[in-house]
C-alpha cells in the first residue's frame, strides 16, 4: 500500500512552491482533479477489506484536506503578491506638493450656472435638462411659435439635414423645449430652472453660435405677476449682490406669455465703466411673462385649472456684466491666461448660505 506520509508531502510540496496561479491550478488538477493522483486513490477504497477501508479512508481522507488546506493558503499568497505588485506598479506619490502654475480653475460659465443654481435651490427649484439637438414641435410648435415666425428661418435657426419623411431637427434655439418636456412629464406644481446650451445662426462681437441661456418655469394653480415680480428681483439682488438694486419690467412680446415683459435692471453709464444698482439707465438682462394658455394646453396642462410664468437669460451676458468680462467670444477661445484672470477657484463652490462669488 502506498506511503500516505510521502504522498502528503509530495503534493504539499507541489502547492506551496507553485510559483503562479497557473501552476497551482496545475497542481490541483494532478493531486485532486478527477483524474489526479488523490482522487485516483480515493476510488480504489471499494476494492478493499471493510476495516483496511475505513482505516486507510480515513487517512487518505486527512491527506486530501492537508492539500487541500495548503491549495487555498498558496493561493490567497499569490493572491496577495498579485495585489502588492499591482499597488506597486500603480503607485502615485501625492505628497508631491501642487504646482500652482498648473492650478485649474473653473470656467466662468461654469462658475455662473453654479451660482443660480444655487440661489433657485433655494428657493425651492429643481434643475432639468434636456437635448441639444431638437425636434419642431419641442422648439417651436409647443411653445405657440407658429410656422411663418421669423425665429423659425435659416438665418436663425440651425437645421440637420432632412430626414425620409421631410422632418427636419434643429439644434435648440432656447431652453424653452426643456420646459415643454417638463410639464409634459411632471404634474404640477413644477418649479424648475433649466440651464444649458443653445445655438443660433449670429456671430460677432455679442453673438456666437453656441450660447447658453437659464430658462425658469413655475406652474402651479394661484401663480400670478406678482410672484414672478418677486422671484425675479430676489435672484437678480442677489445674483449682482446688490441689495437695493433698481428693476423695471418693460412690456413686451414673446410667443409663448402672454403678458410678457423685459426685464431692466438700473444702472450708471455716465463714466468710463458701466456701474450696476446706481444712477438712472436702465439695462436689459432678461425675458419673462406668464405661460400663454396655448402652451400650457399643448403640453397637456388644463388652462382652466393652471397658471404660472416663465423666464429666460443669457448666461453669458449676466456673467459679463457681474464680473466685467468685455467682449462675448473670449468665453470660447481657451486661452489659458484669460482662464487664470477670469476663472474660479475649484473650491469656491456658490451657495447662498455660504456665500456667492463676487
Ligand atoms: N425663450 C426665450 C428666448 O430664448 C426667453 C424667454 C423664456 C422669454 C421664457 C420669456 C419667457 O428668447
Amino acid at each position: 500500500m502506498q506511503d500516505l506520509g510521502e504522498l502528503e508531502k509530495k503534493w504539499r510540496g507541489a502547492a506551496e512552491t507553485a510559483a503562479s496561479a497557473e501552476a497551482l491550478e496545475a497542481v490541483r488538477v494532478e493531486a485532486l482533479g478527477k483524474k489526479g493522483e488523490i482522487t485516483g486513490l480515493m476510488k480504489t477504497l471499494g476494492t478493499l477489506a471493510p476495516d483496511e477501508r475505513k482505516n486507510f479512508g480515513q487517512q487518505l481522507n486527512l491527506v486530501k484536506d492537508a492539500v487541500t488546506t495548503a491549495i487555498e493558503s498558496r493561493k490567497a499568497t499569490l493572491g496577495d503578491a498579485a495585489i502588492d505588485a499591482r499597488l506597486q506598479s500603480e503607485r502615485l506619490d501625492l505628497t508631491l506638493p501642487a504646482r500652482p502654475e498648473a492650478l485649474g480653475k473653473i470656467h466662468p460659465i461654469s462658475q455662473t450656472i453654479d451660482e443660480i443654481i444655487a440661489i433657485f435651490g433655494e428657493m425651492g427649484f429643481g434643475v432639468r435638462e434636456g437635448p441639444d439637438i431638437e425636434d419642431d414641435f419641442h422648439n417651436f410648435e409647443a411653445l405657440n411659435i407658429p410656422k411663418d415666425h421669423p425665429a423659425r428661418q435659416m438665418q436663425d435657426t440651425f437645421y440637420l439635414p432632412a430626414k425620409e419623411d421631410g422632418s427636419q431637427m434643429v439644434l435648440r434655439t432656447h431652453t424653452s423645449p426643456v420646459q415643454v418636456r417638463t410639464m409634459q412629464n411632471e404634474p404640477p406644481p413644477i418649479r424648475v430652472i433649466c440651464p444649458g446650451r443653445t445655438y443660433r445662426v449670429d456671430s460677432d462681437m455679442t453673438h456666437s453660435p453656441m450660447f447658453h441661456q437659464v430658462e425658469g418655469l413655475v406652474i402651479d394653480q394661484a401663480t400670478h405677476m406678482g410672484h414672478l415680480k418677486g422671484c425675479l428681483q430676489d435672484f437678480c439682488r442677489a445674483f449682482f449682490g446688490i441689495d437695493d438694486l433698481k428693476l423695471r419690467f418693460r412690456p413686451s412680446y414673446f410667443p409663448f406669455t402672454e403678458p410678457s415683459a423685459e426685464v431692466d435692471i438700473g444702472c450708471d453709464r455716465s463714466g468710463r465703466e458701466l456701474k450696476l444698482g446706481q444712477g438712472n439707465d436702465w439695462l436689459e438682462i432678461l425675458g419673462c411673462g406668464m405661460v400663454h394658455p396655448k402652451v400650457l394646453k399643448n403640453c397637456g396642462l388644463d388652462p382652466e385649472k393652471y397658471q404660472g410664468f416663465a423666464f429666460g437669460m443669457g448666461i453669458e451676458r449676466i456673467a459679463m456684466l457681474k464680473y466685467g468680462i468685455p467682449d462675448l467670444r473670449t468665453f470660447y477661445d481657451a486661452d489659458l491666461r484669460w482662464m487664470r484672470h477670469y476663472g474660479f477657484m475649484p473650491l469656491d463652490v456658490p451657495s447662498v448660505v455660504g456665500g456667492l462669488t463676487r
